[in-house]
């Protein structure tokens, strides 16, 4: 087994500046917002990964039930030489797919990326450790502005998984996805994880346990920047809203002020109001129809060569080709 390594392009630094000009845009901003990828430090990760073990999150154990029964096929499918999975924080499914494509595929490299590099580094030793003969090459990077710095070369197929699309509004989709596209070459591919449009008494739950504990994952972004930037949030008096908008046909997940308070971020220094009962967007996660990913992907300039989705239609694995 030959050592891990690692390249980061995402300091502390430029981790800081990012929450920084976020945070001063999201709570000035009418309404209120902050984005998603900032619940992620050490505690909204291992809150994360309790939510993927909930009765009623069915995301997590849906995708993965799907990719166990049909990896071999897209291991044949996809030939590929380098697997590049964008935000594989712990790589839990990871292995399946790192068998397929090494027994039933010539995989000789494994380039996983996110933007946390605790987890990142913990993924890269397990499946060094577990994969003797793979290149393991991580990269701490930010997915949405970093698929540059992906190595080049070997037949390359970029995973995408966990419907973790969804976080981003139509517009950022088509941007991302074309980002994609300039990074690959013709015939390489891309394999995209997608949750599904599906009855609203199934899908709200999902975003609103009986546990709490994505309520609670809701809040750590508020710790987050109490923490990072030296506000004094109270999470505590922020209530968890996980409503369905059909229109968009997405969740939005928001936390709500239960009393009017004035909140310091004293790194910005600013000072923020929230009225009793305002709410603050911080996760949109979009669930798709399959002719929507072709079309969106099409776009793109991919052609979609195989879906594949689960009995009950919650969701789709997508292989699509570079043209
Ligand atoms: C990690 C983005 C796929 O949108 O389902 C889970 C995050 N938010 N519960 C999702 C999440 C609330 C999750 N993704």
């Amino acid at each position: 087994m030959t050592a891990p390594t690692v390249e980061t392009h995402l300091s502390e630094a430029d981790l800081t500046a990012a929450l920084r000009s976020d945070a001063e845009r999201g709570l000035t901003a009418e309404p209120k917002s902050l984005p998603p990828k900032w619940f992620y430090d050490a505690r909204g990760s291992e809150l994360f990964e309790r939510i993927t073990e909930l009765p009623e999150y069915y995301p997590t154990r849906t995708e993965r039930a799907l990719l166990e029964r049909v990896v071999g096929e897209i291991a044949r499918a996809a030939h590929a030489e380098v697997l590049v999975e964008l935000g594989a924080g712990s790589a839990a499914k990871t292995r399946l797919l790192l068998t397929a494509l090494t027994s039933e595929g010539p995989l000789k490299t494994y380039v996983p990326q996110d933007v946390s590099s605790g987890a990142l580094r913990d993924a890269a030793d397990r499946v060094a450790a577990e994969f003797p003969t793979l290149a393991v090459h991580g990269v701490v990077s930010d997915f949405t502005d970093t698929l540059q710095n992906l190595p080049r070369g070997g037949r390359r197929m970029i995973a995408f998984l966990g419907g973790t699309i969804g976080n981003l509004i139509p517009a950022e989709r088509a941007e991302f996805l074309a980002g994609i596209h300039d990074v690959l070459e013709p015939g390489e591919r891309l394999l995209l994880g997608a949750g599904l449009v599906i009855a609203p008494d199934i899908l709200v739950p999902a975003y609103d346990d009986a546990a709490g504990v994505t309520a609670e994952f809701n809040r750590n972004v508020l710790h987050v920047l109490n923490s990072r930037l030296d506000a004094d949030f109270a999470p505590d008096k922020f209530d968890h809203v996980a409503r369905w908008d059909p229109d968009h046909e997405w969740i939005e997940m928001r936390l709500a002020a239960t009393e009017d308070m004035t909140v310091h971020v004293r790194a910005l220094d600013l000072t923020v109001e929230f009225a009793r009962g305002e709410q603050m967007l911080t996760e949109i996660s979009a669930k798709f129809r399959v002719e929507g990913l072709r079309a969106e992907l099409g776009a793109a300039g991919f052609e979609t060569e195989r879906v594949w989705t689960d009995k009950d239609d919650r969701f789709a694995l997508v292989l699509a080709g570079r043209l």
